[in-house]
């Protein structure tokens, strides 16, 4: 570790050091980018930065962008149109106002960036952002630093104990990233080019934050990775692990209560995952496993690596081993090349196997990635209706499976209040927002309580006797 990357605790923070400046951080994108933008506010905030809500009281705006789609990278020139007006009015007032750009965009168009928009003073990427201080303190002598290099350094090592951070207001819930980057190159996803290779955090590193996150009141945690199932690790006797035995370990911990992981891929569920999915009370009954598309066709020139059959006798494999399991998953309409008769596999695939929540998108040309170059481009129209077929089905299931929940006790982790006074929010199992009247308890109690209505985006709730 050089003097350069040290973290420096928030308690070695002389009083009132730069302890002013206010930084606004909007996260674009997937859930690794909310844990990124936790993990960016704590290495600023070793650096004297508090996080605040409001955009027009900060000192720095930094957007965590998402490369995912074209749609999510335009919103990152927009904002950065709006910002460069912002930092102009504050020139004119002669306060500091500084933009930085992080996340996928700032990793796969850095460059570009700086060019377009010369109001962006720091790029820096999701890899590098432990040296977020550093490139700060360059770009106030002048520099515009675009920081998106690295090598094998671990970033973790590098940034401060999340727990040590002073003014973190953390929920009982939280996110883990144990694994980055993808090695799958399907062929219309840009991830393996903006996270880069399929990297593993170790064991000990992960249950070591595991620990801490308990230890600060945390009780669900969401393991995440772009493609968290193809972790690995080796245990303290040497073995290689997997997934699933790493659930074995965290379950360990005393004062967690539940688990949670995402996002998968199908081809890396193996028996073991499957097992702690059937051994493991405290691994939730939700499991988001995107197929993307239903025609074996189109998956092979995605370069799923799996057929249609394979992928429900997977699923039905899990649902042997836990039968009250839940599926989620995404999907893509209108990938080059996808007929009518493709498509409508999409939709069978759908109704076969029956989702509790999905995400479907129409299929965005990410230049630099084997699909911008398939012939047989789907013209929008096409996309639009078939998208709309597809989200109509879905939408159906989803609400056919919150139904099913009325009447039925479900565990309740109570999470955030509620709108209404005595009113909580909590998660069920199935990763569903629950409003109930619940004064006796708090937040971050599990309570049993009884599902009595279910609307759009929420079910409700009484608390259950006994
Ligand atoms: N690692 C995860 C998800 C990565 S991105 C996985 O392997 O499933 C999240 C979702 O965005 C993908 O599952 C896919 O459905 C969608 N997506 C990715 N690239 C896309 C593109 N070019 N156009 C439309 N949707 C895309
Ligand atoms: Fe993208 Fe495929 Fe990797 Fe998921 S598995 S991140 S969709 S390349
Ligand atoms: Fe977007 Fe990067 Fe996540 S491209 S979906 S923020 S990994």
């Amino acid at each position: 570790m050089t003097q350069d990357t040290a973290p420096l605790a928030a308690t070695d923070l002389p009083e009132g050091a730069a302890a002013q400046r206010k930084v606004f951080i909007k996260t674009y994108g997937c859930q690794m980018n909310v844990y990124d933008s936790g993990r960016m506010s704590d290495a600023l905030a070793a650096d004297g930065y508090v996080t605040t809500e409001d955009m027009d009281d900060a000192d720095l705006v930094l957007l965590n962008t998402c490369h995912i789609r074209e749609k999510a990278a335009e919103k990152v020139y927009s904002a950065l149109g709006r910002l460069r007006e912002t930092k102009k009015a504050r020139a004119a007032e002669g306060r500091e106002f500084m933009i930085g750009v992080a996340g996928c965009v700032a990793q796969a168009e850095g460059d570009e960036i700086a060019r377009r928009e010369p109001a962006v003073d720091v790029v820096i990427g999701p890899q590098t952002y432990h040296r977020l201080p550093q490139a700060l303190r360059r770009a106030r002598t002048g520099e515009r630093v675009v920081d998106t290099e690295y090598a094998l350094e671990d970033k973790f090592e590098h940034l401060p104990d999340p727990t040590k951070v002073k003014g973190r207001v953390r929920s009982v819930t939280a996110f883990l990233t144990v694994q980055e980057g993808c090695d799958k190159f399907c062929t219309f996803c840009v991830v393996p080019y903006t996270r880069g290779s399929e990297v593993s955090r170790p064991l000990a590193q992960i249950v070591s934050e595991a620990e801490k996150l308990v230890a600060d009141g945390v009780r669900e945690i969401t393991l995440l990775g772009q493609n968290v199932n193809a972790w690995h690790g080796v245990d303290g006797t040497g073995q290689a692990i997997g997934l699933g035995e790493l659930l074995y370990r965290l379950a360990e911990i005393r004062g967690l209560a539940r688990l949670r992981y995402t996002t998968s891929h199908p081809r890396d569920m193996d028996d073991r995952l499957i097992e702690a999915h059937r051994d493991l009370k405290m691994l939730m009954p939700y499991l988001h496993l995107p197929v993307q598309a239903g025609s074996d066709r189109i998956l092979k020139a995605m370069n799923r690596r799996h057929k249609a059959s394979e992928y429900i006798a997977l699923v039905e494999r899990i649902r042997a081993a836990r039968p009250d399991i839940a599926l989620s998953g995404d999907f893509i309409v209108g990938f080059p090349g996808e007929t009518e008769a493709d498509f409508q596999a999409t939709m069978d695939l759908v109704a076969t196997v029956g989702y509790a929540q999905a995400y479907s998108f129409k299929y965005s040309t990410r230049p630099g990635t084997p699909g911008a170059d398939l012939p047989g481009h789907v013209a929008e129209e096409v996309k639009v209706e078939r998208l709309a077929r597809l989200q109509e089905l879905l939408l159906k299931q989803q609400q056919n499976f919150s139904r099913s929940l009325i009447g039925r006790e479900i565990d309740l982790l109570l999470e955030k209040p509620g709108r209404m006074p005595g009113q909580l929010i909590g998660r069920s199992p199935w990763l569903q927002s629950v409003n109930v009247d619940a004064n006796d308890s708090k937040i971050g109690d599990i309570i049993n309580v009884r599902i009595t209505a279910a609307g759009p985006n929420s079910l409700f709730a009484e608390v259950a006797e006994g």
